[in-house]
């Protein structure tokens, strides 16, 4: 199979219904998406079109209540709690708006965690994050305290995090939603290097400026995909 054309996440006729007492709230009503292993894919959409709830069964961390969802060619909804919880971690990479670091581990340990869940020896894994750091531009403050760091910092953190154990996707829920336009462009500019390296990404935002970076451009409304864009960019060959 040719690998540039195989694809690393598939939904077929994906719902997600969410009910509270006798209000049922329809946030994803019926999307097929194909994700290509190494696409940029940004969600685009109104406040409430269903983005997040689209991203959240995507990553696995919520469930749908209709519909198929297979990542790297195995339907999510087959799998057992162990597998899920694998597959979680070794495949998936997670970063949201409002960072979500643990505030109180340093920055290097923040990296380090998803490691510790899968029992890489303490040596190994203290390389690897500061690596990561320094992938991020923030090797020096290794030793820092997330509410020591800036906001486009602690994202950075966020996104050596989510990487850590090398997962094949990326995905990113409004990762400059609370940056200013200079810590957005710097978290833009990572993650455009990432995909440079052959990562697939999946990023929900708002700001326009931020899908330009992307390959597609998947517009949403009400629970549904509305249409979509191809960026013509000129591609890096490297
Ligand atoms: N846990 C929940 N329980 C009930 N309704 C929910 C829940 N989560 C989301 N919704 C509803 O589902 C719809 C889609 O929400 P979602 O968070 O996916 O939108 P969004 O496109 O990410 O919006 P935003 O741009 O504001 O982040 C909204 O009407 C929302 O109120
Ligand atoms: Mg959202």
């Amino acid at each position: 199979m040719n690998k540039e054309n195989s694809t690393m996440v598939k939904t077929i006729n994906l719902h997600k219904t969410y009910v509270s007492g006798s209000l049922a709230v329809q946030a994803v009503r019926g999307i097929d998406l194909e994700v290509k292993k190494g696409e940029f894919i940004a969600i685009m959409g109104p406040s409430g079109s269903g983005k997040s709830t689209l991203i959240n069964c995507l990553a696995a961390i919520d469930t749908p209540t209709m519909g198929d969802i297979f990542i790297e060619g195995r339907n999510i909804a087959a799998l057992s709690d162990d597998e899920l919880a694998e597959i979680r971690l070794r495949k998936i990479g997670l970063v949201f708006q409002t960072f979500q670091l643990f505030e109180l581990l340093t920055a290097l340990e923040n990296v380090e965690m998803p490691m510790t869940f899968l029992k890489m020896p303490k040596k190994k894994r203290q390389e690897r994050a500061l690596e990561l750091l320094r992938m991020v531009g923030l090797k020096a403050r290794a030793k820092h305290l997330p509410s020591e760091l800036s906001g486009g910092e602690q994202q950075r953190i966020a996104v050596a995090r989510a990487l850590a154990n090398d997962p094949p996707i990326l995905f990113l829920d409004e990762p400059t939603g609370d940056l200013d336009s200079k810590n957005g462009q710097m978290v833009m500019e990572l993650l455009a290097s990432i995909h440079d390296k052959g990562e697939t990404l999946v990023m929900v935002t708002h700001d326009p400026e931020m899908a330009t970076y992307a390959d597609r451009v998947i517009n949403m409304l009400d629970g549904k995909v509305l249409n979509e864009e191809i960026n013509n960019k000129t591609k890096k060959t490297n």
